[in-house]
């Protein structure tokens, strides 16, 4: 089969690679219809996250039809999946609480090293994530091995198109997930750092959940306009000094909830920024941690912290006594994505969400290198790509110029 396969820092390419094939009885293999490129995906794309290794299939936020069963799999051939990004074993201590991308069992022993000696525990497995994260094949390939398929695949509707429901898998969630953490009361203020697709769920959800005010804080014109479309409003961090801004429209108080939606890669000219950057190049698991940084002092004493952006390492001059002496409340993490698929599910059927308005570009599977670099490198007009193993050729951009 077709499969975009990661060789190194800004080299992704489209392989023939062998077709994946059942290995274990709860095992299920779908043809992939839909698959999209995410933030974290241009972390792994930026060389940022370890062990990767050439030709690992990258890809976590896919859907399709299930082609083939294990004999333990409750799908049946022909049926329509969203699949969701963590592996989870739905049998374990963390899987029977909910808490499905802390899964103990869906990482392999082998691989759980590396992630044991940084983060005192192993990771869960998750699809296309580097062998930290169980060195599994990912998505953005024409089939996929999806174990516990019993567990995380959710059958989707045949009236719902993918572009309706193919972010069920990933970024949905994580916005939603990203806004429930804030803890949003109705009369908030809620700042969300980063207007990409995570980003702008957040916005979207923190709305939906009732939040008095939303501001949008990013430097890309065209994804500022998207939070603006979606009832925030917005502040440009390379034109305006966004604390006091935060301030002057959070009646001089500060905001209450504060959501990253930028991660380990967050850009800036600050000096610290500078120096992270230099120090991330050298790959010492340094991260660009800036924009937490800033809505940590940004956010009221007593507020909120919510981080959806991925970080993998350290961090240096972390502002731990603003968390500490404000009384702030953190909550984090990859997002337990099968808790929240049949909500969103309904709300999506019930008009109540829109996840197709950010996507930017539609290109066919063997188009994906190009879709990653213009990811990377045209962030403000290429918002989200989805990628179609059966396309012809590229469609022209919806939503965007
Ligand atoms: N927790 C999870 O389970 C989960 C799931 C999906 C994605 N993520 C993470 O969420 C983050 C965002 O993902 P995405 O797909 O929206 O990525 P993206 O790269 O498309 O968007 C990031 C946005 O942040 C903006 N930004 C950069 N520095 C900033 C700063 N200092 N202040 C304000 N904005 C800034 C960028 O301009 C960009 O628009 C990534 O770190 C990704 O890995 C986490
Ligand atoms: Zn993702
Ligand atoms: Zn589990």
């Amino acid at each position: 089969m077709r499969a975009l396969t990661w060789h190194g820092t800004h080299d992704v390419r489209v392989d023939t690679v062998d077709d994946p094939e059942i290995v274990n009885p709860r095992d299920a293999i779908i043809r992939i219809t839909s698959t999209a490129i995410c933030g974290s995906d241009l972390h792994l794309y930026d060389g940022v996250i370890p062990a990767m290794k050439p030709g690992d299939i990258l890809g976590h936020e896919f859907m399709g039809e299930v082609v083939e069963t294990g004999a333990q799999s409750t799908l049946q051939k022909g049926q329509r999946v969203v699949v969701p990004f963590p592996i989870a074993c739905g049998g374990c201590f963390h899987c029977r609480i909910t808490q499905f991308s802390c899964c103990e069992n869906s990482n392999p022993v082998e691989k759980q090293d590396m992630s044991e000696t940084l983060y005192g525990f192993p990771m869960a497995g998750i699809f296309g994530y580097s062998h930290m994260t169980g060195g599994y094949s990912g998505g953005q390939a024409e089939y996929v091995r999806v174990p516990f398929s019993d567990v995380g695949p959710i059958v989707v509707p045949d009236h719902l198109d993918d572009e309706q429901v193919l972010f069920l898998s990933d970024i949905l969630p994580t916005g939603w997930m990203a806004a429930e953490n804030a803890q949003i009361q109705p009369d908030d203020t809620v700042a969300v750092w980063g207007c990409g697709p995570v980003g702008l769920f957040a916005v979207q959800s923190a709305i939906a959940m009732g939040a008095a005010k939303v501001i949008a804080i990013d430097h890309y014109p065209h994804r500022l306009e998207l939070a603006r479309q979606l009832g925030a409003e917005t502040i440009n961090f390379r034109t305006s000094d966004v604390r006091e801004a935060l301030m002057e429209m959070s009646g001089g108080i500060g905001v209450d909830a504060v959501i990253d939606a930028v991660g380990m890669e967050s850009h800036g000219f600050a000096i610290d920024n500078m120096f992270d950057v230099a120090k991330q190049k050298i790959g010492i698991g340094a991260d660009r941690a800036s924009a937490l940084k800033q809505a940590i002092l940004a956010v009221r004493p007593g507020g909120r912290v919510s981080v959806p952006g991925v970080y993998g390492g350290m961090t240096d001059k972390f502002p731990l006594g603003a968390l500490m002496e404000k009384g702030l409340e953190l909550r984090t993490g990859q997002t337990h994505v099968q808790r929240y698929m049949k909500d969103l599910l309904a709300m999506i059927e019930e008009g109540k969400l829109d996840t197709t308005f950010l996507i930017s570009h539609r290109l066919p599977l063997e188009q994906a290198p190009e879709g990653y670099r213009n990811f990377k490198e045209q962030q403000d007009s290429w918002t989200k790509v989805v990628l179609k193993p059966g396309m012809e050729s590229a469609a022209p951009a919806r939503g965007s110029a």
